[in-house]
């Protein structure tokens, strides 16, 4: 049998690697969009079988080339997502206005699905520039598309993840942890397994027409992830809640000073310090993926960060386990 061709954009990020493990070993052939195939083309080409992986290269995101993929393909899905504005990656473009022109082409085109994934927690976050370009994306897709799933995840954590394995490297360097808004925000982290497993029921049960929150197993605050990662990485550091004009100096700090001091990435944006005002746990507006049966296989975050933060260990893989 021909496998359904799936066009995922964003595919060489943390979730479209592991998305497109997922769809390959389930016989769908996948169509994977990427700026810099350069760059990507190395990562992206080792996630599948041969034969089951296209890669295509799209440096700048014409309606015109997006079009002539949608020829060949039965269901899109979109993962393209930034978490700060640089140069020409603006968050209206990237968050609002291309979701809008996905859907809308999705229908136009009148293929099976369209699958956006947007964020956990963005209704009430109405200060923050991330947030509400999400909620305007979300909003264009509902509204060109009414087919379409649009998907809303927790932070979402893996070996190769830029969360986790931030603050494990941040961890084991600095000799303190600010924490905002005394790390009291809540988060309902999900494992990308769990995330890309949802992604794969909602296409094989043809799911239509949903907006569902992706959650994992357990509710913790910012604080209690960073005592788990502590812990995990065997190291104690002071935990220093830091008062909100103090973080916001930090925040504009970092927001001018150029990624590639600080580790490749913005480690804190002023928009961002305003987004962890708010707990990213579900709304109630909407159905959890736990509400559809797609309940994560796995269950406590600790136990998970623990079989990769070995590397972040003093004496890394051989260290001998310390009690601390
Ligand atoms: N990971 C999480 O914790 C989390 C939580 C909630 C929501 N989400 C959302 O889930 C989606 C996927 O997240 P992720 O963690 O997999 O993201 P990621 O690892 O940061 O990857 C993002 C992808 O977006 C593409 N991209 C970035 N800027 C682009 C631009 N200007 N034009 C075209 N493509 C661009 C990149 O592709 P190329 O470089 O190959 O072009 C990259 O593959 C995002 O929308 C994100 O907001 C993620």
């Amino acid at each position: 049998m021909k496998p359904k061709e799936i066009l995922v954009f964003g595919a060489s990020g943390q979730i479209g690697r592991n998305l497109i493990r997922k769809l390959t070993k389930n016989n769908y052939k996948v169509i994977a969009v990427t700026r810099n195939i350069h760059q990507k083309g190395y990562i992206l080409k080792t996630q599948a079988n041969p034969g089951y992986l296209e890669i295509v290269e799209l440096e700048r995101l014409s309606e015109e080339r997006i079009r002539e993929l949608f020829k060949t393909c039965s269901i899109c899905i979109n993962l393209i997502g930034i978490l700060y504005e640089e140069s020409k990656n603006q968050f209206k473009k990237i968050h609002s206005k291309l979701p809008t022109l996905l859907s809308k082409i999705s229908k136009e085109t009148n293929i099976d699905q369209f699958i956006h994934i947007s964020a956990l927690g963005v209704e009430n976050a109405k200060d923050s520039a991330y947030a509400t370009s999400k909620l305007e994306g979300e909003k264009g897709v509902r509204e060109n598309f009414e087919n379409a799933v649009i998907l809303k995840p927790s932070i979402v954590y893996s070996i190769d993840d830029n969360f986790t394995t931030n603050f494990m490297t941040l961890l084991s360097r600095l000799p303190l942890m600010p924490l905002f808004y005394n790390g009291e925000t809540k988060f309902a982290p999900i494992h990308v397994s769990d995330l890309t497993e949802i992604i794969t029921q909602v296409i094989l049960n043809q799911i239509k027409n949903q907006t569902i929150e992706c959650i994992g197993p357990e509710e913790l605050s910012f604080k209690e992830i960073i005592k788990k990662i502590l812990n995990s990485i065997e190291r104690k550091r002071f935990l220093v809640p830091i008062p909100l004009p103090i973080a916001k100096i930090q925040a504009t700090l970092l927001e001018f000073l150029p990624s590639f001091l600080q580790g490749g990435r913005k480690q804190l944006t002023s928009d961002q310090l305003r987004l962890l005002k708010y707990n990213n746990i579900p709304s109630k507006r909407y159905k959890t993926n736990l509400d559809l049966q797609f309940n994560p296989k796995l269950k406590y975050f600790d136990k998970e960060i623990l079989k990769y933060s070995y590397m972040w260990k003093v004496g890394g893989e051989y260290s001998k386990k310390k009690s601390i």
